[in-house]
């Protein structure tokens, strides 16, 4: 961290003067910690691509204070406004042709004619886009293919530097990235699995398109992502020599590790890029991990780790 990165919260005030002179600002997010920058100006943009070290064409999430703001900038049609009905604000992002390009320009949106756009429910991050008054782009503050924050000081250990305000929201409550679903096709799509899980998506539109060839048009899709340094075992019963093991449930491994000794899966995920960080740094051989149920939010846990493993989506 440089000397002048922020080293303890600053307010949503000076964080919404920070993105109007186009400096970067870390964000705190129900779902994970955002690098953010002022969504229409590309020189504020093009610096999270570099401070992440993210590749140009990944488009970003343009985060909006509420559904009239969203419809200002992308087409909804009957369908994105029911989403946007059942679960804004929260953990849904919703992929729309973009109407305004001015407001989340060119380089943000990766050159395409859609825009990734969602509400986001924690307060603070409420606070600096309604102080800064228009559409803020946030990836996950990680640098590219590392877990995401969902701590103050792991977002400031990752991008902080980079930044000229950061605002402390405390530990990240749904812990893993929101779900992203397309409204470009004739069915939805779910283009990443999150905490509002498909089975809640369904229930207001009807069912999914199938897993082909739409979810790969998420161009942020990328194979090894998430990913700590210690290599990662899914799918592990037990812990070999020199491994941690994350367990899930009761009785397995040491419960200093587990992800949820009760076997809950929101605690789980909420535990999951934080515990993943913590055996990181203990230098392991390498972090095993439990088998995760797959339904409902085992969808997404299972997908980063998937993702962390080096398997691809
Ligand atoms: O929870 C979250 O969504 C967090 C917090 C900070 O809001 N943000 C986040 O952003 O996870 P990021 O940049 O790490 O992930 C954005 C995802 C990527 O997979 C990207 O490819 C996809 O959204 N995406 C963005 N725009 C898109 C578009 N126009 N079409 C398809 N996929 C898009
Ligand atoms: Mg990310």
């Amino acid at each position: 961290m440089s000397d002048d990165a922020p080293k303890k919260g600053d307010s949503p005030e000076k964080a919404a003067k920070a993105l109007r002179a186009g400096h970067l600002v870390i964000l705190p997010t129900e779902t994970v910690y955002g690098l953010a920058a002022d969504a229409s100006n590309p020189d504020a943009v093009v610096k999270i691509f570099e401070a992440k070290g993210r590749p140009r064409f990944n488009p970003l999430i343009a985060h909006v204070r509420d559904l009239a703001a969203a419809e200002s900038i992308a087409v909804f049609d009957e369908r994105a406004r029911a989403l946007a009905k059942a679960f804004w604000p929260g953990p849904l992002t919703i992929v729309a042709p973009i109407r305004d390009s001015g407001r989340v320009c060119d380089l943000a949106r990766g050159g395409l004619d859609s825009v990734a756009i969602r509400v986001p429910a924690h307060e603070k991050a409420r606070a600096v886009i309604s102080a800064f008054d228009g559409a803020v782009v946030a990836p996950s503050a990680n640098r590219s293919g590392r877990p995401s924050p969902t701590t103050f000081a792991d977002a400031i250990e990752e991008t902080g530097a980079s930044t000229s305000a950061a605002v402390d929201g405390g530990p990240c409550r749904e812990g893993v990235e929101s779900t992203v679903v397309s409204v470009l096709g004739d069915q939805v799509a779910l283009l990443r699995p999150g905490t509002i899980t498909r089975e809640q998506i369904e229930v207001v539109v009807g069912p999914l398109a199938a897993n082909t060839a739409e979810g790969h048009r998420s161009p942020g899709r990328l194979t090894l992502h998430y990913a700590p340094d210690a290599p990662v075992r899914i799918n592990a019963t037990k812990a070999k020599d020199g491994e941690i093991l994350l367990g899930f449930g009761e009785g397995i491994g040491d419960p200093r590790w587990s992800l949820s000794t009760s076997g809950n899966l929101r605690e789980a995920a909420a535990n999951l890029f934080r515990l993943l960080r913590e055996a990181d740094r203990t230098k392991p051989v390498g972090i095993a991990i439990s088998p995760i149920p797959v339904t409902g939010l085992g969808e997404a846990i299972n997908d980063r780790l998937n993702r962390a493993a080096g398997f691809v989506g």
